[in-house]
């Protein structure tokens, strides 16, 4: 198996140019930023109306899409110099992901949705499965979840599992979308705290997506993506 693109570790964790991006088969673009960057190891909150192209960015950032025009280079890696399954190869090893939806697999457990994303490498399976574990009680999923199928727990836990499954191969880049159906505040608040105590012992950029403009204070940045997007008017 090629090895991935090995990154440079004194590179920006994003840094944008020129980005333009439009649908396949529309005549719009969703998004045009003229340029931003996020630092490593920076946590950054991302705050947009709904329908304003979080989602579309992060996929961009994650390497799920190319731009239509403009340059997207993550922990200093062009993400158009690389083809589909290099990106693929690239995101599994340095980013992690969590969608909108999670993207859990309904019928396995907390733990195998955990150990279908992690990498081998050099570390064994059984280890990684530790890993696991201990991640998922980090972040307050009790064992006795741990082997409940993930369609058979509450949206909340779900998130959980789902940060769980980003963190475990240790990324330098974090893309996190909030989920809409939106835990209450309490719950949110709690989360929030937890995934900043387990990213603190780790060197890992974070974009923290949300409509929810009160979310904030715990990050070092807090960016409106209408001040980024000239799309809409508002750049
Ligand atoms: N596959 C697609 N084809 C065409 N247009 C799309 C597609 N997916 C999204 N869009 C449009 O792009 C715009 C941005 O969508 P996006 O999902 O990025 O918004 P968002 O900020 O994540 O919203 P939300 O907060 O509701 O999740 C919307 O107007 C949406 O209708
Ligand atoms: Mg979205």
């Amino acid at each position: 198996m090629s090895t991935v693109t090995i990154i440079d570790s004194l590179s920006d964790a994003i840094k944008l140019r020129d980005l333009n991006y439009t649908f396949p088969g529309s005549s719009l673009p969703v998004l045009s930023i003229p340029a931003w960057q996020v630092a490593r190891n920076e946590r950054v909150f991302l705050q947009g109306e709904s329908g304003s192209g979080k989602s579309t960015l992060l996929g961009l950032l994650a390497g799920l899409q190319l731009p239509t025009l403009g340059e997207i280079d993550i922990l200093g890696t062009r993400m158009s110099a690389l083809g589909a399954s290099k990106r693929d190869r690239f995101r599994a090893k340095y980013l992690g992901v969590v969608f909108q939806q999670f993207n859990l697999i309904p019928y396995l457990s907390a733990v195998e949705n955990v150990l279908l994303a992690a990498q081998f490498g050099t570390s064994d399976r059984v280890g990684a499965r530790q890993r696991a574990i201990e991640l998922l009680e980090r972040v307050n999923l009790p064992s006795s979840l741990h082997d409940r199928k993930a369609a058979a727990l509450s949206i909340g836990q779900q998130q959980r599992i789902a940060i769980v499954r980003a963190l475990i191969n240790e990324p330098s880049l974090l893309l996190v979308d909030e989920p809409t159906s939106a835990l209450d505040h309490n719950n949110r608040d709690a989360f929030l705290a937890l995934l900043f105590d387990v990213l603190a012992d780790m060197e890992c950029a974070m974009v923290f997506v949300s409509h929810d403009p009160t979310i904030g204070q715990l990050f070092d940045r807090h960016v409106r993506l209408a001040e980024l997007n000239q799309v809409g008017g508002r750049g």
